[in-house]
């Protein structure tokens, strides 16, 4: 990691090796202590199935004849999740996959500066070896070349082909997650396969786990193949997901955590063995308590101060009504 990345961003190592930033306002890791791209691979990318996605598609993405992976990265960070995603579809080149098109949201322009660093690690090393543009230069040469020129100020976009394999399609559009999830919404309603959800937790953040941020999700997934999925396991969020339609899972514990959430358009049988498993019993219980009530934010814009409030007061008028 470069000196100037560390000092200004706060870098700390995790367990597999990888590096991680802490969050400097809600104290948070940007990970599992356990690792960040182990991280990556157990809660979002080995639950994602992308076999699974393709068998159960009813026609391709885009109508042209071509297999088209789409996928929202909401709260990109530091990338992990998008590059671990490239890094499994290019390490496996039996994937009927011609094109990996990532819409990445994130609020922070700052923390491009850690992207190039964080793909030279050895967990990327596919992406780096194997994904150059027309002059011969990879992401991260690309990256830093566009950080010696200024920081963006809205949106960025990169393609890559691998060689034989697919091209890989970045969008990387620095704004709010709620404006953009609403926005896509309205534009490309019904168009993705997959969205990777990952802010810091509800209790920090808890107007980024709200019912109406997971309706725009649910319309932005198709019918066919759509699955989201995040870290987090609470009842709030999970009862959330469940209010707007979703089918909720749970996928295997990354360290001391609790196990994540997968949660499908439709009630397609998703389980297998050792990765994707229903909820315990005592999970489902939970969902109808006063555990399970979501955060709500009917505009798309409360404060999280606001949102806490309007789930207290749910909470306590249905203590009141079961008294
Ligand atoms: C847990 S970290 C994400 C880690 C990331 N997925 C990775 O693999 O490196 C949460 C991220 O959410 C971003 N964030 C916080 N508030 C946001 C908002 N309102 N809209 C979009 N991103 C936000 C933070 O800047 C931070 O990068």
């Amino acid at each position: 990691m470069s000196d100037s990345v560390n000092k200004v961003l706060n870098m700390v190592p995790t367990a597999d090796g990888t590096m991680t930033l802490r969050d400097k306002i809600t104290g948070e890791l940007y990970h599992n202590s356990k690792g960040a791209f182990f991280e990556s691979m157990e809660s979002y990318v080995l639950p994602a199935r992308l076999e699974d996605i393709i068998q159960r598609r009813k026609g391709d993405a885009n109508g042209e004849g071509k297999s088209v992976i789409r996928m929202i990265d909401a709260c990109f960070g530091m990338g992990y999740n998008t590059f671990a995603l490239w890094h499994h579809i290019l390490s496996k080149p039996h994937l009927p996959i011609d094109q990996v098109d990532v819409v990445a949201i994130e609020l922070d322009t700052a923390l491009l500066a850690t992207l190039p660093d964080i793909l030279e690690q050895e967990c990327f090393k596919i992406i780096l070896d194997e994904l150059k543009d027309a002059n011969g230069q990879s992401l991260a040469q690309n990256l830093r070349a566009f950080m010696k020129l200024g920081l963006p100020t809205q949106s960025m976009k990169f393609s890559y082909q691998s060689v034989g394999g697919p091209t890989f399609n970045l969008h990387l559009i620095f704004d709010d997650l709620r404006v953009q999830a609403a926005a896509l919404a309205a534009n490309e309603p019904g168009q993705f396969d997959l969205i990777f959800h990952d802010p810091f937790s509800p209790s920090k953040l808890p107007h980024l786990w709200t019912i109406e941020l997971f309706d725009c999700y649910f319309k932005l997934l198709r019918s066919d193949s759509g699955r989201l999925l995040t870290y987090c396991a609470a009842s709030a969020v999970r009862g959330g997901l469940k209010h707007s339609g979703f089918s909720i899972y749970r996928t295997r514990d990354v360290g001391v955590k609790k196990g994540g959430t997968l949660a499908v358009r439709g009630d397609n049988d998703v389980l297998i063995e050792d990765l994707i498993y229903p909820l315990r019993p005592e999970e489902v219980e939970k969902l109808d308590t006063i555990t399970g009530i979501p955060y709500r934010d009917p505009e798309l814009s409360s404060t999280r101060k606001d949102v806490l409030r309007r789930r207290l007061d749910e909470q306590n008028e249905r203590k009141s009504q079961n008294k």
